[in-house]
């Protein structure tokens, strides 16, 4: 049987604990899989940043990419590789338009779903360039914001069409808070989103590929305990809207990786933040649910180069909205909008596929996250994070809720 490695690339910014464990658990592995024409192995490398020929090879298979969103010259260099050399990427990079919240929120409205009111309104200032002062004086009309914000209605929450990260968000009770908090918003093109009230259930649905996971999220929280140490908090019946509407959300905009928020309250459950293709990955952040979400990446990257999966190069709305048009409700349609991306995210092929060539994984997974090293990776994240007084603390405070997480899952 022929041999042949598959070459895992990390494209990298800032992320520190993560890349460890995915490239200790990659040697763990030492996966030498049979498939029908080859026994297949593997080797993960990061991707460096440097010139390059648009005719170049690329030598990788598949790449986990975190920094399309912002970095132009890694996303450059991705966007050849993948027409020229048939690399698989994840997320897609032909994405970056719809990784604001603007698109994500009209597409899904058109799909049904049930996205609170939402209002775009102009910047409060401007970069002065050469056309803006006669676009402005012909077309742009005087508006009452007091007469925006009582159509929407109070409590409501402004914030940046386009953010991340609750960087300019701020929640509004009345016509003189939206007033004063317009003001405050300088260059920035700022939605007003009609509050969710009185939910009892705030849940971040995280995907890789065909893997989802729900997280119960308390954004009272300082950082470290906003995602809570619970499993099954919520019914199957909940948990199947929460993965059609992640499975639809992600299979659209060709995000392999993306964190899906929706509130739950009387009325339902309410998507508020679905564009997050490059999600928090720290262990700062993940703890107890940290060995999950690596475990994930791995597999996932480690199914699209075994299988040399294809990348989906245009995004393809158009059979989610035929679906829509065919009609029926909501509740009808999101179980179709999710059979579709099922089939996109090749759900069945990757489990079949994790049964047959990845049966140790969970051991592997278990077992490294009592070793040393992942102790290091722990520590290295903290370190970046924390004063030097409190490294040690987190360090263990970290480790134990991991620890804690393997009680509960030995294999
Ligand atoms: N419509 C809304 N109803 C209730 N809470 C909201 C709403 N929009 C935002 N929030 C609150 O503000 C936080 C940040 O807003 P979000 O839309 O998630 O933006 P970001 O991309 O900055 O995370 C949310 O986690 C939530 O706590
Ligand atoms: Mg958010």
């Amino acid at each position: 049987m022929p041999q042949s490695t598959r070459h895992i690339g990390l494209s990298l910014g800032a992320d520190v604990c993560w890349p460890i464990c995915f490239e200790e658990i990659i040697k763990r592995l030492d996966l030498k899989l049979e498939l029908p024409d080859e026994t297949v192995t593997f080797d993960v490398e990061r991707v460096t940043i440097e010139p390059f020929d648009l005719r170049q090879d690329c030598k990788y298979d598949v790449v986990v990419d975190r920094l399309t969103h912002w970095y132009h010259t890694s996303r450059e260099w991705i966007k050849k590789s993948i027409i020229l050399n048939d690399l698989y990427v994840f997320n897609n990079p032909w994405s970056l338009q719809s990784m604001e919240k603007q698109t994500t929120y009209s597409a899904m409205i058109k799909l049904g779903f049930p996205i609170p009111q939402t209002w775009l309104v102009p910047p409060k200032e401007y970069e002065k360039v050469a056309d803006l002062e006669p676009t402005l004086a012909r077309y742009a009309r005087m508006f009452d914001l007091g007469d925006v914000g009582k159509g929407l209605g109070y409590p409501m929450f402004m914030k940046p069409y386009d953010g991340g990260g609750w960087v300019g968000v701020s929640r509004i009770d009345n016509e003189e808070a939206l007033k004063a908090a317009y003001e405050q918003s300088g260059k920035h093109v700022m939605h007003l989103q009609h509050s969710v009230e009185d939910f009892d259930a705030f849940v971040r649905c995280v995907g890789v590929g065909p893997q989802l996971r729900l997280v119960s999220y308390d954004p009272a929280a300082p950082l470290h305990d906003r995602y809570r140490m619970e499993e099954d908090f919520v019914d199957a019946k909940d948990e199947q809207i929460l993965r059609d509407m992640t499975y639809t959300i992600n299979a659209f905009f060709g995000w392999d990786f993306n964190s899906c928020e929706a509130l739950r309250n009387k009325d339902g459950w309410f998507p508020i933040d679905f564009a997050n293709p490059c999600p928090d990955s720290q262990v700062t952040s993940l703890h107890w649910h940290f060995p999950w979400l690596v475990g994930a990446i791995v597999k996932w990257a480690i199914f699209c180069a075994a299988t040399k999966r294809s990348m989906r190069m245009n995004l393809d709305w158009e059979p989610f909205f035929k679906i829509n048009e065919e009609g029926g409700t909501f509740e009808e349609k999101l179980p179709r909008y999710a059979a579709l991306a099922r089939k996109r995210l090749d759900v069945d092929a990757f489990d079949e596929f994790c049964v047959k060539h990845l049966s140790n994984f969970d051991e592997v997974i278990w077992e490294f996250f009592d070793s040393d090293r992942a102790r290091e990776a722990i520590q290295a994240k903290v370190e970046t994070l924390y004063p030097e007084h409190e490294i040690e603390e987190f360090t263990n405070l970290f480790w134990d809720r991991i620890q804690n997480w393997r009680e509960g899952h030995r294999p």
